[in-house]
Order: C-alpha cells, then sequence, then structure tokens
C-alpha cells in the first residue's frame, strides 16, 4: 500500500458516530437468502453493492455470527432479492425482529428457486441469483463475492422500493 499524502489522526472516530454518519444515508433494502441440505435460510442486510457487469459481480458484507453466512458458505450460492415498498415485515422478519426462525420465515410470501436453488422472492424488485466466487475477512464482516448466474424479481416495472434510513423503514 502506498504512503498516506497526509499523517493519518491519532484516534479514529468512535464507532457510535460511525454508526450516526452511515444512518443518514439511504440504503436500499435486501434480504439474501440460500438453501443447505438443512433447507433454506436469509437476513436482511443493506451492505450490498454491485461489482461490475463483466461478468456480472455483486457483494454482500455479513456479520460473522450470522447462522445465514455459515450455510451460504457451505453450500456455496446465495440470492440477494431487492425488496418492495411494501415488503416491511419480510424486513423484520429476516432481521429476527419477529422472533421467527429457519424455514418459518419463508411462510408469508411466495419464494421459487431460479438457478442456484436459492431461494427468489416473485415480487422483488430485482433478486440476483449468484454463485459464491471469493470471500474476504474485513473486521467484523466477511465480504462474499459472488458471480450473478441468474436475474429474477417481478416481471413488471417496479413500483416502490423499501429503504432504510435513520433506523427507519420508508417506501420511495
Ligand atoms: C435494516 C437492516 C439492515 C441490516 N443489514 C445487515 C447487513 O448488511 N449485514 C449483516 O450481516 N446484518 C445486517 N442486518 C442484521 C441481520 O439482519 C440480523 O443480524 C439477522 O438477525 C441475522 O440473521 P441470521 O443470524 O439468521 O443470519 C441488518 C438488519 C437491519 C434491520
Amino acid at each position: 500500500m502506498t504512503e498516506a499524502l497526509h499523517p493519518l489522526p491519532r484516534a479514529l472516530p468512535e464507532a457510535a458516530s460511525f454508526r450516526d454518519a452511515m444512518a443518514r444515508v439511504a440504503s436500499a433494502v435486501h434480504v439474501v437468502t440460500t438453501r443447505g441440505p438443512e433447507g433454506r435460510a436469509g437476513l436482511t442486510a443493506t451492505a450490498v453493492a454491485s461489482v461490475s457487469d463483466s461478468p456480472p459481480t455483486v457483494l454482500v458484507c455479513i456479520a460473522r455470527p450470522s447462522r445465514t453466512l455459515a450455510v451460504i458458505e457451505a453450500a456455496g450460492l446465495f440470492c440477494i432479492n431487492t425488496l418492495p415498498g411494501d415488503a416491511l415485515d419480510l424486513a423484520e422478519i429476516f432481521a429476527s425482529r419477529r422472533g421467527i426462525e429457519g424455514e418459518a420465515r419463508f411462510s408469508t410470501h411466495d419464494w421459487k428457486p431460479l438457478v442456484t436453488g436459492a431461494p427468489v422472492l416473485s415480487d422483488a424488485v430485482a433478486a440476483f441469483d449468484c454463485r459464491l466466487t471469493a470471500i474476504h475477512d474485513v473486521a467484523t464482516h466477511r465480504i462474499l463475492i459472488g458471480e450473478v448466474v441468474g436475474l429474477g424479481g417481478a416481471a413488471a416495472a417496479p413500483g416502490s422500493s423499501l429503504i432504510y434510513r435513520q433506523r427507519s423503514f420508508q417506501a420511495v
């Protein structure tokens, strides 16, 4: 790595200040799903980004204690389902806020496999079905890189999208 142009400050910003700054940033809300030998699993995530279109590649950052992370790593596949504006219930279920675990998280909406076998939300704004191609450990999280092998979601033009901003959900 090249030397910094300016001397680095001695103290980093506090974690709480960093979280407050990030809370100002509006993020699309996704449910990242997978399927292992024990069934389907998924979690709510906003730390998702497009990486490249050739080959189509995305990334998602997942905290190491996540149960879904272990299933994704073992199965080598995942799907990023970008939520429509009326899917607040799904965002809360998959963030473990409703006391619903494992397979039962999938009972309120229609999910179908596409290419990899990971569950694809039928009315997602967009769905990116991925083969896991790389993993990078950074601090408390793992960055998963996925090659997009299938595209799914609602056939019609998207209506509203669910976003998370200032620690609450909104449809935009
Ligand atoms: C709006 C929102 C965004 C979140 N984004 C992420 C994320 O990007 N990565 C992550 O690891 N967890 C994220 N979480 C937390 C997980 O959804 C939560 O820890 C979940 O319970 C993990 O479930 P699991 O242990 O069944 O995998 C987010 C939660 C909320 C409410």
